[in-house]
């Protein structure tokens, strides 16, 4: 058990990738907040995980509302006795270029992506800081580092996302405290089944998903959980700052 007797805080853990990183550090003997809207998912996942063994809990947040986001740190470190592990991976995507988003849309993005990124890190520096230790993981996305078409307000955010990241590395390193971020390539979770399903024509979408790439296959979540793990090991003191993508070489290309 490589994360025995820390906490972890996982956003949007109801779905995807989150729900994945979830588990794995459950496994590996983490204490798990599952956090989200959705509790009947969320309720599921913490089942999953206390039938494995492990421990978890439930907590409902909307990320993106700062009182819920305080709440939610506070009961987490109420519930559990401190905080260690901060997994910030809620996230949404609208399409669209610069010329077509809608402001609605363009703020829907920023508010999930990156205010929540901020918000939570925010609320739970504090605990950290305090006990000069802890691990912070973003999860951006390839698109943070590329162009894709049609994805301007989701580049601009995960690109936002790396940003912190970056600042947050130099700001509380004396701390004890390490950043780090993820940026995966596509994954096939609901959000990518949800684009499939609402593109005019899925079968060029998923020929994108795949031409981006040199593997002959797209990346899976426990991937992405894998690595979560690594960053949140405690003896990994030098892993700060780093920018990792998980995207079949899609950044190399
Ligand atoms: N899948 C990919 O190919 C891919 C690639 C690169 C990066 N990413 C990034 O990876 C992360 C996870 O993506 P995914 O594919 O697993 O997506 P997903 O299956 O759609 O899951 C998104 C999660 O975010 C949560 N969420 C959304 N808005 C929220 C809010 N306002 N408050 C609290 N939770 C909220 C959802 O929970 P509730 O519905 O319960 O609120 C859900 O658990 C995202 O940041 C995404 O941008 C994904």
């Amino acid at each position: 058990m490589r994360v025995a007797e820390q906490v972890a805080v996982v956003t949007g853990a109801t779905s995807g990738l989150g729900e994945a990183i979830a588990k794995r550090m459950a496994e590996e003997g983490a204490k798990v907040a599952v956090v989200g809207r959705n509790q009947k998912r969320g309720e599921g996942v913490v089942a999953h995980i206390r039938q494995k063994g492990g421990v978890a809990e439930f907590f409902q947040a909307d990320v993106t509302v700062e009182a819920e986001v305080e709440a939610m740190i506070e009961a987490v470190s109420r519930q559990f006795g401190k905080l260690d592990i901060v997994v910030n991976n809620a996230g949404v995507v609208i399409p669209g270029s610069v010329a077509t988003v809608k402001k609605e849309e363009w703020d829907e993005v920023f508010a999930v992506n990156v205010t929540s990124t901020y918000l939570v890190s925010h609320y739970s520096l504090p605990h950290l800081i305090k006990q000069k230790s802890g691990s912070i993981i973003n999860i951006s996305s390839e698109a943070g580092l590329k162009g894709l078409a049609n994805r301007a307000a989701y580049c601009a955010a995960k690109a936002a996302v790396v940003g912190m990241t970056k600042a947050m590395t130099v700001d509380h390193a004396a701390d004890g405290v390490r950043v780090n971020c993820i940026c995966p390539g596509t994954i096939e979770t609901p959000m990518i089944k949800e684009m499939l399903a609402k593109h005019p024509q899925p079968e060029e979408l998923m020929e994108q998903f795949f031409s981006r790439r040199v593997t002959p296959q797209l990346g899976t979540a426990e991937e992405i959980a894998e690595a979560c793990v690594y960053f949140a090991l405690p003896d990994n003191k030098y892993v700060t700052g780093a920018v990792l993508s998980i995207d079949g070489g899609a950044l190399a290309k």
